[in-house]
């Protein structure tokens, strides 16, 4: 057996449960390309500060470039016995250059490697999710502009209650995604900062120069505690919240999309290419992905709460329970993914069916909140218009009948308030037209920037 980079004190090896027990390769390998960068500017720091010499830091340099490349060709050999990413690449890197390999560690502890490496994949990770909300975002209005003034049901309680514009619930949809991106981005500016320096927790008595790895990598600055450098993992909670709520949001749109594609609905069709069948009902045709993308969230959610089960009563400074903090980062951001490009998918693959919609449109009594509205408009306090409306809605039900459909002496009967004009206030076309507050589901007021800004292209 091969000799561990701490084996020094040790007298026995360990067995070969301890052994696959303990390993983190099998998953955290996914962090070479940031391992591999924290180890380039922390060479050149170390050669800049005279710790390690020009030639050293320059075979150092090569030969992680070609570890690098090994890598990217599927020719490096991943070995558990040398635990993690970490040591993988440093013992490699010895196989190949030798001796200048060892001066690579000087001033570094893995507790601050693997965290400088974790915030670096986090921050590109964070890039990549918020380059596809926008992408569900231009989806979305696409759909939006597709359908535009085409007016649906609004539902409260799941019961009919005012006429909207399906745009408007689609761009309520973008406008979630748009805070959702915010919240990812904010999480990104607290993360970007960097541990290498802290070493194992304490700092070093070398003289490093933590500003400049910082600057190499891209970091805003080091962390100014070196204990919180290896204590800390509120980045990751942070950024497992927000994509809990990412997850949220869409399993909300899933649970509406496939809700609306029931027979019982009936409102929207998923084309073919974005269905599944049934393995023995031959007419089945399932919206599964959104189903998926509604189960998924559990996924999403399980990983925020593994982690915030992690972290509680452990001590300050790194213990090895931290390295169980990966996984469900790795597996929240696939998972995450995948639910927003199957979401922008689903969304460029569905029909609103017009006709459907049209017809269920008188049901449900939806002008009856405008009707209250026209009354108010009349001088008769809100609560009596309510009271008046409620009344006419009541004899509507009697009659089997629409608001619009009662005659003026009808509605006259329950109170004298009414004129003709009243006709202009009922049926979801008169009653979608009187909407006129800022934000309210009125034509007008669809139109606003983020739409616009998508529409013309610009993903800020
Ligand atoms: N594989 C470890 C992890 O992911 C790296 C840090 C290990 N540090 C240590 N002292 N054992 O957390």
């Amino acid at each position: 057996k091969e000799a561990k980079l701490w084996g020094g004190r040790f007298e026995e090896s360990v067995t070969d449960a301890v052994e696959r027990f303990t390993e983190s390769i099998s998953y955290d390998k996914q962090l070479y390309k940031h391992d591999i960068m924290g180890s380039r500017a922390h060479a050149s720091m170390l050669a800049h500060q005279r710790l390690m010499s020009d030639s050293d830091r320059d075979s150092i340099l090569q030969g992680l470039d070609q570890i690098e490349k090994q890598i990217e060709a599927g020719e490096f050999v991943w070995r558990t016995d040398r635990e993690d990413v970490h040591m993988n690449i440093e013992a490699a890197l010895t196989d190949l250059i030798g001796e200048p390999a060892k001066k690579l560690h000087t001033a570094r502890s893995r507790n601050d490697q693997v965290l400088t490496d974790f915030r670096l994949w986090c921050r590109d990770a964070i890039d990549a999710i918020v380059l596809c909300i926008k992408r569900l975002q231009v989806s979305l209005v696409m759909l939006a502009e597709k359908n535009e003034g085409l007016i649906v049901p609004g539902y409260t309680h799941l019961q009919r209650a005012q006429p909207v514009l399906l745009q408007h619930l689609l761009l309520a949809y973008v406008e979630q995604l748009e805070r959702d991106a915010g919240r990812l981005l904010d999480c990104r500016v607290r993360l970007n900062f960097c541990p290498l320096g802290a070493c194992a927790l304490a700092g070093t008595g070398l003289p490093i120069d933590g500003f400049m790895t910082s600057d190499a990598l891209g970091f805003t600055a080091p962390l100014r505690n070196s204990i919180d450098a290896v204590s800390d993992r509120d980045f990751v909670l942070e950024f497992l919240s927000a994509n809990s709520i990412i997850a949220i949001h869409l399993s909300r749109i899933g649970e509406e999309w496939v809700m609306w594609a029931s027979e019982e609905f009936g409102f929207l069709t998923p084309s073919d290419s974005v269905s599944t069948g049934s393995s023995i009902m031959p007419q089945k045709k399932n919206p599964d992905p959104m189903e998926l993308v509604r189960g998924k969230s559990a996924r999403v959610v399980g990983d925020l709460v593994s982690l915030l089960v992690l972290c509680k009563g452990l001590p300050h400074a790194y213990n090895r329970d931290l390295q169980e903090d990966k996984e469900p980062v790795f597996d929240s951001v696939k998972t995450i993914v995948g639910m927003l490009e199957v979401s922008a998918e689903f969304a460029q693959n569905i029909t609103f069916n017009q006709e459907r919609i049209r017809k269920a449109l008188p049901a449900g009594h939806l002008d009856a909140t405008t009707l209250a509205d026209y009354l108010v408009k009349k001088g008769i306090p809100f609560r009596t218009s309510h009271d008046i409306v409620g009344r006419a809605v009541g004899l509507c039900v009697s009659k089997n009948c629409q608001l619009k459909d009662l005659s003026l002496d009808e509605l006259r009967s329950i109170n004298p308030v009414f004129e003709k004009d009243v006709y202009e206030f009922l049926g979801v076309e008169n009653s979608i037209k009187k909407f006129c507050s800022y934000g309210s589901t009125a034509a007008t007021h669809s139109a606003n920037p983020i739409r616009k800004n998508l529409i013309n292209g610009r993903l800020t």
